[in-house]
């Protein structure tokens, strides 16, 4: 079995059994570091925007992200691998989990140091479209000391701490895992992605 293909496998296992997972590796080394640099090239000039939290204004004190959406369809040379990444795992998991995933969104977000995302659940506006929450992180020589942990709190009341590593994707069930990103001493760079099924109610 090739590696990626382990990869996926090992996610399947691992969401049905635990409904969480955190993979490494999936893309090489040049392709996160590609995708890292576009990030911070965008982010300087002036290419992401201060994110919002449901369709309320700005509220920093819940989420001091930064974020730019992805074109899907048209995805950029950096973005074109880890778009296909995705749409791998999206069709994997529907085999595997039966998931009736029918697309994904994703978007770079920036946290300047000192910023959060408080504790929440992938769910805006009570819709029920996101299934999978995915972030992949891209941040080189990450340090513990340096903070920026997504802490995802577990079905039992324990939580964990993921450190936002280049190249480690977390996984996680959107509807059932509340977690909060908390603040780093340095830029924080991620792309955060959710497969998504047909939104509820919409015409076939
Ligand atoms: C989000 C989110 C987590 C992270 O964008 O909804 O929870 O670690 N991101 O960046
Ligand atoms: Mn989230």
């Amino acid at each position: 079995m090739d590696p990626f293909t382990a990869h996926i496998d090992t996610a399947i296992d691992a969401l049905a059994t635990h409904g969480w997972c955190v993979l490494e590796g999936l893309l090489s080394e040049a392709a996160t570091a590609a995708l890292a640099d576009e990030c911070a090239a965008m982010h300087a000039s002036g290419e992401l925007a201060a994110a919002r939290v449901g369709r309320e204004k700005t509220l920093s004190t819940l989420r001091g992200d930064h974020t730019r959406w992805f074109d899907m369809a048209t995805p950029t040379a950096a973005q074109r691998p880890y778009v296909e990444a995705l749409e791998a795992l999206r069709v994997a998991f529907n085999r595997g989990l039966m998931l009736g995933l029918v697309e994904n969104e994703a978007h770079y977000a920036v946290y300047p140091p000192g910023a959060r995302y408080a504790r929440h659940l992938d769910q805006p506006h009570q819709r029920e479209a996101r299934v999978v929450s995915v972030v992949y992180y891209l941040n080189a020589d990450w340090q513990p000391q340096d903070g920026g942990a997504l802490r995802l709190y577990l079905d039992d009341g324990s939580h964990r701490d993921v450190l936002p590593h280049a190249g480690r994707m977390v996984l996680f069930l959107s509807d059932r895992f509340e977690h909060e990103v908390l603040p780093a001493t340095r830029e924080r760079m991620s792309i955060a992605c959710w497969m998504r099924r047909r939104e509820p109610g919409a015409l076939i």
